[in-house]
């Protein structure tokens, strides 16, 4: 493991995951419970199954410093793809702070653009880094009816501390915050491109190969 002082974030590179990476995808489960953990949350839980599946369809994002795991970030499609979310996103300790969840998190939203161009993002969070980073890319906050009705997404919620209340105001409300990224939303697609100008300058750099 890299000592904190000898961590470049130049030498991390930000990828699409492929099946050569299951190798990190119980370290990466084992990162994302301890974290939920830290935070007092629940999680969807994920199996090693779903996740290796995500990598080898080409729907993840992974982090690496070397051989070493820094993060990661899955692709979701719901209501017959109609709806997107990029989810689990997670940063290792040692790496947070220096940029690379918003790497990350960029990289799986232009992936995720790309496959499903007419779908709607969706987010539902109670992370303040999260609500930064969407909005940066063009969402905005919605009530939850604007969310897929897909029951397969909501079921992911029983897994957290505040289930409680979702079930209470029958899925009205709860604490998490909705998000939505529409491409029919003039306004999305403006901050969407002006997201993508960037990108070509910065994101995109040789040094931060998205496709492999
Ligand atoms: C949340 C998390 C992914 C952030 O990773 P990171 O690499 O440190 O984030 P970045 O350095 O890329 O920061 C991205 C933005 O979020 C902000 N941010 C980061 N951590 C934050 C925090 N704890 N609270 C508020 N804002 C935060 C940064 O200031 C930055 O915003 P800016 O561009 O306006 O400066 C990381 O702390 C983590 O893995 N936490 C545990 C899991 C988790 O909470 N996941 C998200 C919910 S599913």
């Amino acid at each position: 493991m890299k000592k904190e002082s000898d961590i470049k974030t130049e030498n991390i590179d930000v990828i699409v995951a492929d099946d050569s990476h299951e190798v990190y995808v119980d370290l990466i489960l084992e990162t994302i419970a301890n974290a939920a953990k830290v935070r007092g949350t629940g999680i969807a839980k994920r199996s090693h199954a779903y996740v290796t599946q995500k990598m080898k369809e080409g729907k993840a994002i992974i982090a690496l410093d070397g051989d070493e795991f820094v993060g990661f970030m899955y692709i979701e499609s719901w209501g017959n793809k109609q709806y997107v979310a990029t989810s689990g996103l997670i940063v290792v300790d040692r790496y947070r702070n220096q940029g690379i969840a918003k790497r990350i998190k960029h990289a799986a939203f232009q992936l995720a653009r790309l496959r499903w161009p007419k779908a709607k993002f969706f987010s539902l969070t109670s992370g303040s880094a999260i609500m930064k980073m969407n909005t940066e890319l063009g969402y905005v906050p919605v009530s939850f009816a604007d969310l897929t009705d897909d029951e397969a997404f909501w079921r992911g919620c029983k897994g957290c501390v505040n289930y409680d209340v979702l079930e209470r105001t029958k899925r009205k409300y709860c604490i998490c915050t909705a998000m939505l990224f529409d491409p029919a939303n003039p306004r999305c697609i403006m901050i969407g491109k002006m997201f993508e100008e960037k990108c070509r300058g910065e994101m995109l750099s040789p040094k931060i190969p998205l496709f492999n």
